[in-house]
């Protein structure tokens, strides 16, 4: 006790500041050393690649290379979906304007909780073209868009072309190619008839 208060006697005597004055200051001293330490690389750390903190977040650290892309031919939209990441041992798949790309390589981007999951397994081309997240945008219809909306999915599709190997094309699904096969028959009966 009496240790304790000579301390305390002596910290007024040589600091000016009551204890509790001079205790407060010295705590901000060390939050103020730490935080300011804390924004340099310390010299063992500074050659080391940087920490991608949001695929940490992730969870993509553990994970194995992507593997080789396999050729599908030709799938439909409704086929396309299940490429959507939910099934791990399947690729991550991606269509803009009919051409599906294999984007495993950016299970990041694509993977589920990434930022940009909502276009796994789908036609983008519309969502590209007008940068637009909205569901009913994800599709491939190319309708209303305007020449510079035309060249935004045009600069999408270079870099999906150098960056991705393409793996398909969709077809319109059974029933969409049935209903379009009997529409021409009966146009072609109109005009036969006329
Ligand atoms: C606030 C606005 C945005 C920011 C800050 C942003 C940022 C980024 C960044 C940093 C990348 C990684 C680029 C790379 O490493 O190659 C990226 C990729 C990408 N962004 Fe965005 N983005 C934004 C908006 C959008 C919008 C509106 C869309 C489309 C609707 C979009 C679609 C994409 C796609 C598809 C990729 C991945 C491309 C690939 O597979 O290489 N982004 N974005």
């Amino acid at each position: 006790m009496r240790i304790y208060s000579v301390v305390m006697e002596e910290i007024t005597w040589y600091t000016g500041l009551s204890p509790t004055a001079f205790f407060t200051i010295l705590a901000m001293m060390v939050v103020v050393y730490r935080t300011v330490c804390g924004m340099f690389v310390s010299p063992e750390d500074f050659n080391k690649p940087p920490i991608i903190t949001a695929s940490k977040n992730l969870g993509f650290d553990n994970e194995k290379p992507a593997p080789e892309p396999v050729q599908l031919g030709e799938i439909t939209e409704q086929e396309l979906r299940a490429y959507n990441g939910s099934d791990p041992n399947k690729p991550l798949l991606m269509a803009i304007r009919g051409q599906i790309y294999d984007v495993s390589s950016s299970r990041n981007f694509y993977g589920p909780g990434g930022p940009y999951a909502m276009f796994a397994g789908k036609e983008c081309s519309r969502a590209l073209a007008l940068l637009s997240f909205k569901p009913e945008d994800i599709n491939g219809n190319l309708e209303g868009l305007d020449e510079p909306e035309l060249d935004i999915l045009q600069d999408w599709e270079y870099k999906f072309i150098e960056k991705y190997v393409k793996v398909g094309q969709l077809v319109p699904d059974r029933n969409t190619q049935q209903n379009e096969c009997r529409e021409q028959i009966q146009d072609e009966d109109k005009k036969e008839a006329e």
